[in-house]
């Protein structure tokens, strides 16, 4: 296996052992908390399969080709983000200022993780409560008591995700064969063990045709403007692109890899557990006839609700909450990778230095998600709580502005020949269609979402 690839440069921080363990390493990235907690409630709250149909298109024409994209330029730069728009920039166009996309990414990832690591710490911590038998002949009432007395008590919260972040820091500091590649080549497989036994319980006990019923059909009316702006932003976030976690992944893959095949097979690997993921939870819902447009307390509320009347419910509800949390932390290690990989190349710390800095930095921003669902819950302002804007924020405007940034990069500022030469040097009809849709389709979809979302179209 040649290493270096094309640009005859080499990665500072090694390589992935195998493909496999690339593809084991984006799909951890890709599949989380985005897939099994965000995507079912966020379908549900808008228009069930209409929501779905979008998502779906804006998964192909703007998800893909990005994540092509950030493949093929962190495998050209080999560098952290920063240092990688910075080399190409000056390489392809003499502009070393393309590096501020790279900036952009490391800061999305730290504001990502810095909400993503408390809602993980809500994960961690139901492990505990369903295995401890919490939800025991649970009601409407109590399930809900539960929930509140964890996400508004700072203290519960804020050692839960405190251990999350030391967890993830831990997992990074320890490189990235011996760390990140060992934990995905775990958490991977087990995470889809057990998305199936979770899938085979709701096929049996769950109201199975009704759930599918209510995925599928388009219920148009239902998709607003938000909604269409909520489709590409989590069109972003379920496949980490728009901020350089896979740019900075793409890095360390060696250079005889083939980045489409494994750009699909991650793609479809993501979108199937997303759509698996509601396939488990909306049969499980409507089989207690609990509502499913409950918001972010879907999963954490309306599941140990519906899992305390079933047969086994204890064991199974503990066993979706060790999902949840193993695909939230192999997502977590891909956020703090980039600013980690920059500390350690541009300041020269050591690997476990930069994580823990990292993680602090993080945890301090974090504070400020703790106290949105307590404390501070009161205090809206935009949309909502703190919460609710750092989510908007972040997923709807940062990640594509980051992809549309990336896109428009590999698209017209790359040469054709090093873009060619990274992803299919023969320049077959697949690489032609990539180039075609990264250069005008996918460019044209962000800047049409958001001009719709802020009203202009
Ligand atoms: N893709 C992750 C999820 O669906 O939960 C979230 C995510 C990971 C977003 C990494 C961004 C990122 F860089």
């Amino acid at each position: 296996m040649t290493d270096t690839g094309t640009s005859g440069r080499t990665s500072l921080h090694g390589f992935w052992s195998s493909r496999l363990a690339f593809i084991l390493a984006v799909t951890g990235s890709a599949v989380g908390l985005g897939n099994i907690w965000r995507f079912p409630y966020i379908a549900g709250e808008n228009g069930g399969g209409a929501f779905v149909i979008v998502y779906l298109l804006a998964i192909v024409i703007v998800g893909l080709p990005i994540m092509m994209s950030e493949v093929l330029i962190g495998r050209r730069g080999r560098r952290n983000p920063v240092s990688t728009m910075r080399l190409l920039g000056e390489e392809e166009s003499g502009a070393a200022n393309w590096k501020y996309v790279g900036v952009l990414g490391v800061g999305a990832g730290i504001v990502i993780l810095s909400f993503y690591s408390v809602i993980a710490g809500w994960a961690v911590a139901y492990v505990i409560e369903s295995a401890g038998n919490a939800f025991e002949d649970a009601t409407a009432a109590s399930v809900e008591q539960v929930f509140n007395a964890l996400a508004s008590n700072p203290v519960r919260t804020g050692l839960w995700h405190t251990l999350f972040l030391v967890a993830t820091a831990f997992v990074i500091a320890r490189g990235v064969e011996r760390g990140i590649e060992r934990a995905v080549r775990v958490m991977m497989p087990a995470l889809i063990v057990l998305l199936l036994v979770l899938l085979g319980y709701s096929v049996v006990e769950g109201a199975f045709a009704q759930g599918v019923q209510f995925m599928f059909e388009p219920r148009f009316e239902e998709l607003t403007r938000d909604g269409l702006m909520e489709a590409l932003g989590h069109a972003f976030f379920t496949l980490s692109v728009g901020m350089g976690a896979v740019m900075a992944y793409g890095a360390y893959l060696p250079g005889d890899a083939s980045i489409m095949k494994m750009s699909v097979a991650v793609v479809v690997a993501d979108t199937a557990i997303a759509l698996i993921a509601a396939l488990v939870v909306f049969p499980i819902v409507f089989a207690n006839g609990l509502s499913p447009d409950a918001g972010p307390g879907l999963v954490f509320q309306s599941l140990p609700l519906a899992f305390s009347q079933m047969p086994g419910g204890a064991v199974i509800s503990t066993l979706l909450f060790v999902l949840l949390t193993f695909a939230a932390w192999t997502s977590a290690i891909s956020m703090m990778e980039p600013a980690t990989a920059w500390c350690i190349e541009r300041l020269g710390w050591s690997r476990a230095r930069a994580a823990s800095i990292v993680a602090g930095i993080t945890w301090a921003l974090s504070l400020l998600t703790v106290l949105s669902f307590s404390t501070l819950s009161d205090a809206t302002f935009l949309r909502g709580t703190f919460f609710d804007n750092i989510d908007f924020l972040s997923n709807s405007i940062l990640l594509p502005l980051g992809g549309l940034a990336i896109t428009i990069f590999a698209g017209w500022i790359m040469a054709r020949r090093s873009t060619a030469s990274e992803l299919d040097p023969e320049a077959g009809t697949a690489y032609r269609i990539w180039r075609f849709t990264a250069r005008y389709v996918t460019p044209l979809a962000i800047i049409a979402v958001l001009l719709r979302g802020v009203g202009v179209i």
